[in-house]
């Protein structure tokens, strides 16, 4: 018999515990905010490791509403593109977060496959400075990430970057529970 086998969702996800600016992927993904024009955590870490060509492709882009994704070059990180999401401000669960924060892994994904990309990094979007509870945040993040990769075959592998043990742990039993 022949024909081709196509790994299984869940085969394809990768967990990472480190700094995303230092992965050599077709992208990594930025948490960043509307205007695009950089800021603190994981975006102001992508901005100071891309150099200001970066900044200058942002500026031009215009801005980003929240739950879309834009995608630009990757200047001098070792990722050749960075795609720009903006994740939404936790408020308490009443103002369409979760919604909001798996269109931006959903969107990101369209992103990366409309250009062919077949290996990208997440950081925990939203899990910082906009307060989305962790565990609900990896959750969704998990779940729409196999969805995408189902809709997408193309893209080879998406790693999940956790920036400290406990962030790691939270990814390790979510795609535990789930697989
Ligand atoms: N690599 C991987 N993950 C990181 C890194 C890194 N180098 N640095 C931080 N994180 P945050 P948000 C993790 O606050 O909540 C910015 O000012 C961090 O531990 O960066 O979406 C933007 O301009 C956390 O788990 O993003 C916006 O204004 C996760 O990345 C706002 O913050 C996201 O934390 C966006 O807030």
């Amino acid at each position: 018999m022949t024909g081709t086998n196509y790994p299984s969702a869940k085969d394809r996800i990768t967990l990472v515990r480190g700094d995303i600016t230092k992965l050599a992927v077709d992208a990594i993904v930025n948490a960043a905010n509307n205007s695009l024009l950089g800021g603190g955590g994981v975006d102001g870490a992508i901005h100071a490791a891309a150099g200001p060509g970066l900044l200058e492709e942002c500026r031009a882009v215009g801005g980003c509403p929240t739950g879309e994704a834009r995608i630009t070059g990757g200047y001098n990180l070792p990722a050749k593109h960075v795609i720009h999401t903006v994740g939404p401000v936790w408020n308490g669960g009443g103002a369409n977060e979760d919604a909001l924060l798996a269109s931006c892994y959903r969107n990101s994904m369209e992103a990366a496959a409309g250009r062919g990309l077949r290996t990208i990094a997440f950081p925990s979007i939203s899990t910082g400075v906009y307060r989305f509870p962790k565990e609900r945040a990896a959750k969704i993040a998990v779940r729409q990430i196999l969805d995408s990769l189902d809709a997408h075959p193309g893209i080879e592998n998406v790693t999940f970057v956790s920036f400290s043990d406990g962030d790691h742990g939270i990814y390790k039993s979510e795609l535990r529970s789930l697989c």
